[in-house]
């Protein structure tokens, strides 16, 4: 038996046990995901005594422990590195390397809806985390990057850190998250995406952007997946814009830890459906 651990505080709500463990039944592999709630001080600890074990096949990790998990591990990938965050940890005899998978499932997440992403005009809503991940993408092959932020210098921070990265190839800065400049970048953008936690559960009622800013030419990606269709996407829906939930990025990410930890292609149908029932959409 091989056991994979989301460690996260919490992780009540998680729905990657649902998608790994239904990708593992099908395809008949000796693998276990099972949640652990682990302590921010708790998390050295965890990492070095279980995390090693022979039978610990590897981890994802969720907030908070996205960035302080780093120095805890024997390796960290060189995109996992320049994004500031792991959330897939492979052990491969006792040697813990980490990597980051949020990026890939966002890019090809948005491949699958909107095609070749050179060229695109993207604008970002946010700066934490999920938004790095996602920015760094982008940034080597779109044409323009808008960041937006509620805190100006967070914002300006992860733009100064694309323009240094020598894969840049876009335009990249940065604005304070306003409705004013929401108006003046959504009006040049062919994609939006939101990043930030709004309009994500118990806050429902809530949305970034103002509905009257959206058009039908626009492709709207709200990470939030927990309720899938937020406010923000059923308002673009209705301008008739196209969208895509965050399930898309979720399973994506899923899919590419899944390779890490048994060598075999994930079977993302699977992965999708069994998140949609547990989500109760689809
Ligand atoms: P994650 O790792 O999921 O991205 P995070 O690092 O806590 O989580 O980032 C949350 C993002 O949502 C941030 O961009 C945050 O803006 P600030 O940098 O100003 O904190 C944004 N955010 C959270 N609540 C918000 C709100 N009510 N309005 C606008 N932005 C919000």
């Amino acid at each position: 038996m091989n056991l994979c651990y989301l460690i996260g505080y919490p992780v009540g709500h998680s729905m990657s046990a649902v998608m790994h463990n239904a990708a593992f039944r099908e395809l008949g592999l000796d693998f276990r995901y099972k949640l652990r709630s682990v302590k921010p001080e708790a998390l050295g600890h965890f990492v070095s005594s279980i995390m090693r074990r022979p039978d610990v096949r590897g981890a994802s990790v969720t907030i908070p422990h996205k960035v302080s998990v780093m120095a805890h591990l024997d390796e960290v990938d060189v995109v996992a590195r320049r994004i500031g965050a792991v959330n897939t940890i492979v052990n491969e005899d006792g040697w813990l390397k980490g990597y980051n998978t949020d990026s890939t499932g966002a890019l090809r997440s948005l491949e699958d809806a909107f095609g070749d992403l050179r060229g695109a005009k993207v604008v970002i809503l946010g700066a934490g985390g999920a938004a790095r991940a996602i920015s760094y993408q982008l940034a080597a092959l779109v044409e323009e990057l808008v960041i937006l932020n509620r805190t100006l210098e967070r914002a300006e921070n992860l733009a100064n850190s694309l323009i240094e990265f020598p894969e840049c190839r876009s335009e990249v800065s940065a604005h304070s998250l306003t409705s004013e400049s929401l108006e003046r970048s959504l009006e040049r953008a062919d994609i939006v995406i939101n990043a930030t936690s709004v309009g994500m559960k118990p806050n429902t009622d809530a949305s970034p952007i103002d509905s009257g800013l959206l058009r039908p030419d626009l492709l709207v990606l709200d990470i939030v997946y927990n309720p899938p269709m937020t406010k923000l996407l059923r308002e673009a829906e209705a301008a008739g814009a196209s969208t895509l939930t965050g399930i898309g990025m979720l399973v994506y990410q899923g899919a590419a830890a899944f390779k890490l930890w048994t060598g075999r292609n994930a079977p993302v149908e699977t992965m999708m459906r069994s998140v949609e029932e547990a989500l109760g959409v689809g």
